[in-house]
């Protein structure tokens, strides 16, 4: 697994998946169940991450995790006794599922003894770092970023513009307050990409009259080394968290190249209900098996909250035939 770093596809060898936090915006179901592993119609949020960094070429997936949440861990281990059972009993299918995690990288423990913010989780990730690594990739775990491929234009993007690039997505003006909002200018040297900018700050959570822009941060960083110096020099914030953001905004301030690509694909928010249930019923509509199904519940259960007449429903079907 250690194979150096030039010879990994994107230049990433290691993606860290903060997955310590606790989970408060889930409870109760993550009183004792780790947010990473519910399941986006029968696959764990984190796998479906961990098959994102395999895609991106890299090889090892530092998972941080709190003491409490061994789960998270535990999913990327084999389970001899439970294989053993589904082989002698003939389930080849679900043998594959519960085999699969553990073929698609190999998963790293670091432990965040206490939830000190995210700057701080990812800070602890240096430790299992190779000395070939220049930079690394963060993807949290709470956020699907659709089709996936957003990381490899971020790696293209820092081959030719050098330090740090992030991900964002444009939000409406009602959304800027909810997300950390890039103040942007545009990148020499991008030509005609209007997906590419040079960041000059952020700004966490903007009134909408004092947003720079519309375009909103998410779960996806491609990271240079300095990110770990600039973590050690930045300050505790708000309830003692040390934030990610803070260490970028540190960066940008010493002249540091801060880019983002902007993904002009869907995304889907895991950390809450509001945004877990629309990604499982996305997902599950498009699932060969319970997609059609589920239309038709969704359909009668539209109907029965007064979303749709079912006269609506019968026209659009007729269209749609005729
Ligand atoms: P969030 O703030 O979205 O996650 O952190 P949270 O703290 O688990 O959620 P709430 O607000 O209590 O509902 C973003 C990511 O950073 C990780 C989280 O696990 C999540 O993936 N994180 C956050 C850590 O790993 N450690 C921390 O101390 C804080």
């Amino acid at each position: 697994m250690s194979l150096p770093i030039d010879e990994h596809v994107n230049a990433v060898k290691t993606v860290v998946v903060p997955a310590a936090g606790m989970g408060t915006r889930f409870l109760p179901a993550t009183k004792t169940v780790p947010k990473e592993l519910l399941p986006v119609v029968d696959t764990p949020g984190i796998e479906l991450i961990a098959e994102e960094a395999a895609e991106l070429g890299a090889t090892r997936l530092a998972i941080i995790t709190a003491p409490n949440k061994a789960g998270v861990l535990a999913h990327f281990e084999r389970f001899t006794e439970l294989e053993n059972t589904l082989e002698e009993r003939g389930k080849t299918e679900q043998l594959g599922k519960i085999r699969r995690a553990a073929g698609l990288i190999e998963a790293v423990p670091v432990t965040q003894e206490r939830p000190l913010g995210l700057g701080h989780a990812v800070g602890l990730a240096e430790s299992i770092l190779d000395d070939d690594e220049d930079v690394v990739a963060v993807m949290l775990p709470d956020d699907l970023v659709l089709p996936t491929g957003v990381m490899e234009r971020m790696a293209q993007v820092r081959a030719n513009f050098g330090g740090s690039v992030l991900c964002a997505v444009e939000v409406a003006d009602e959304d800027v307050s909810n997300y950390g909002i890039f103040k942007v200018e545009d990148a020499e040297g991008a030509g005609e990409d209007p997906d590419i900018k040079r960041i000059t700050g952020m700004v966490e959570k903007p009134a909408f009259e004092d947003a720079p822009s519309n375009l909103a941060a998410t779960g996806r960083y491609l990271l240079d080394r300095d990110i770990f110096d600039a973590l050690r020099r930045i300050t505790p914030g708000s309830g003692g968290e040390l934030q990610l953001t803070d260490a970028i905004a540190l960066l940008i301030d010493e002249g540091h190249p801060v880019h983002i690509v902007v993904h002009r694909g869907k995304r889907h928010d895991l950390g809450n209900p509001g945004g877990y249930i629309p990604a499982c019923v996305d997902f599950g509509l498009s699932h060969p098996k319970y997609g059609p199904q589920l239309k038709r519940a969704l359909t009668q259960i539209m109907i029965e909250h007064g979303v749709f007449a079912e006269q609506d429903i019968t026209d659009v079907a007729q269209g749609a035939s005729g």
